[in-house]
């Protein structure tokens, strides 16, 4: 069975969330907090250790039944047990999507082709837990007889955001290796990074689901020939391992089979931080902490699969989304955590939302007439509120946020963390609020200005205000509500696909950019440059000469 192929502008949700629409832009958060006392608490989830507040978006009660009932119209439902019941719904490639199944528990049965698959995934669980605490505690060593003490990954979008992503955001976890990550064709990545390193205690691990990339193999053929410069072919074995679904491909690099982790076709790249693409999140923060990583997502999972979409935190936030993205007309949404450890997160959403659900063809394989998917930006607060806080306040967008805190630091430095959170409270606050003309005048009397001199500078001090956003606070960060947060935007992300009926697990657009700079290579390396357009040819005239 496949996903339903169903257009949502036709269903009757979205005509009269339309209709809803014209009445509905007019909504003033103020108001409606002055007028429903029980708001925040009607319009917010307490979930495990987390509390998703959405009650300061511009919607009603009447805005989420309609956008539930545009779920129902789209067979949310069925699409999602779809999804966990192994079918092939990324039908482009004809693939199951089962990141899911790699945060299974062991009693759990995933078929995937008549096939149970969660013992294969305990089994490559089984032997990253014995690579990787081997590399730690020092019984592995490297060719002179030292023990390890930088892991370097090698790979790129999928095979580098997200063990990057989780790396930096576990660091208060991490033991005494160093992780360093390359993924940029760009040399000035590997060879700054060879820099730090030292031959005889680094373990390389090449990451590639497809072994092809022509980055990761660029970078990986580097850093073998620093390598043997250093050491001889037989050493290969004990520094290099791999990740990937191409195992022929990674014999033909000269990586010892013992140091092969597999992954499967069922795994998207962007979703594949669970599987041996963390083999180097393992490495650096151990295994336990990777499973604990696990069983978070796990545990949103269940959530997602079996919690009633009023209640279900990624569905509510998916059709939140909707609404701004659809019916106001906003194109970007901001990501904001106020945790540093958490400064590479909204880079790793951007490939998983934007490259999931950037596209313009819906399942039918018509043009859509309607917007899709999200741009996605942010960085860590506060120092976002530094930066580009001033577009998402006084600008003339509509930039919906999501605010991401937490209740407890790790570093327990109680002064710097009430400062962070107030400040986290404090914009989600403003940004509803905003401040009106009145307030601005009485501001600047208090301060001691005539009605005369300020006259001028009113207009420029006031806040619309209204502006909207999600809060999503929890206890503290650790593996497991890491783990959760991540697959709730991945679970947020299928939704959304799901609504504007396309295909969110095939990635044909990044294929274009790649043939091409195959071609322009040839032109480059080559005597005679090709055919192109007379820019490109001018431009590569100019690079050759
Ligand atoms: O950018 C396209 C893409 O295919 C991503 O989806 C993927 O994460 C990345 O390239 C790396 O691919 P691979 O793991 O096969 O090297």
């Amino acid at each position: 069975m496949s996903l339903h192929k169903i257009n949502p502008t036709q269903s009757k949700a979205w005509q009269l969330l339309g209709k809803h629409f014209e009445t509905a832009k007019n909504l003033e958060l103020k108001q409606l907090f002055a007028e429903d006392k029980n708001r925040a608490d009607r319009f917010s989830i307490v979930w495990n250790d987390f509390l998703v507040d959405f009650s300061k978006n511009r919607i009603s009660q009447e805005t989420l039944d309609l956008l539930l009932q545009l779920a129902e119209e789209v067979q949310l439902a069925d699409a999602i047990s779809q999804q966990f019941s192994g079918n092939h719904i990324n039908e482009t490639e004809n693939r199951a999507v089962l990141h899911t199944a790699l945060r299974a528990k062991l009693s759990d049965e995933v078929i995937v082709d008549e096939e149970n698959v969660v013992p294969e995934v305990f089994e490559v669980k089984n032997h990253i837990r014995e690579f990787a605490e081997s590399i730690i505690n020092g019984e592995k060593k490297g060719f002179t007889g030292k023990q390890f003490t930088d892991v370097v990954n090698i790979g790129i979008g999928g095979s580098d955001l997200g063990p990057a992503m989780v790396t930096e955001a576990l660091k208060f976890y991490k033991n005494h290796l160093k992780t360093h990550f390359v993924s940029n064709v760009d040399g000035d990545h590997v060879h700054e990074v060879l820099k730090e390193l030292d031959p005889e205690t680094t373990l390389f691990v090449v990451v590639s689901k497809t072994f092809t990339t022509q980055e990761t193999l660029s970078n990986a053929t580097t850093i073998k020939k620093w390598f043997l410069g250093h050491a001889s072919q037989k050493d290969i074995a004990k520094h290099f391992a791999a990740v990937s679904t191409n195992t022929k491909a990674i014999s033909e690099f000269g990586i010892d089979a013992a140091n092969v982790f597999p992954m499967w076709d069922w795994v998207g790249g962007r979703f594949s931080l669970w599987s041996a693409v963390g083999l180097s999140i393992a490495l650096a923060v151990g295994t336990n902490n990777f499973e604990k990583l696990l069983a978070g997502a796990h545990e949103m999972d269940n959530h997602f699969e079996a919690t009633d979409f009023e209640e279900n935190i990624p569905v509510l936030l998916a059709l939140i989304s909707v609404w701004y993205n659809n019916f106001f007309d906003a194109e970007t949404e901001a990501i904001i955590p106020y945790s540093q450890y958490l400064s590479r997160f909204s880079a790793y959403l951007q490939q998983g939302i934007m490259e999931s659900n950037g596209k313009s063809v819906d399942r039918n394989g018509n043009r859509v007439d309607y917007q899709t998917g999200t741009i996605i930006w942010g960085e860590p607060g506060t120092n976002s509120q530094h930066a580009f806080f001033q577009l998402i306040h006084q600008g003339t967008k509509i930039i919906p946020a999501d605010f991401i805190g937490f209740k407890h630091s790790l570093h327990g430095d109680e002064d710097h963390h009430n400062k962070l959170m107030a400040n986290f409270f404090a914009q989600t606050e403003a940004l509803m609020n905003g401040k009106t003309e009145e307030e601005v005048k009485a501001e600047l009397t208090s301060k001691g200005m005539s009605e005369t001199e300020m006259k001028d500078l009113v207009p420029f001090k006031v806040f619309e205000g209204n502006k909207p956003t999600n809060t999503i606070l929890i206890d503290q960060l650790t593996p497991e509500s890491l783990g959760s947060l991540i697959a709730l935007y991945e679970h947020k992300i299928f939704v959304q696909g799901v609504i504007w009926n396309i295909f969110s697990y095939d990635q044909w657009g990044v294929e274009l950019g790649k043939q091409l700079a195959g071609n322009i290579l040839k032109d480059i390396e080559g005597s005679e440059i090709g055919d192109h357009d007379g820019s490109t040819l001018r431009l590569l005239h100019y690079f050759k000469k």
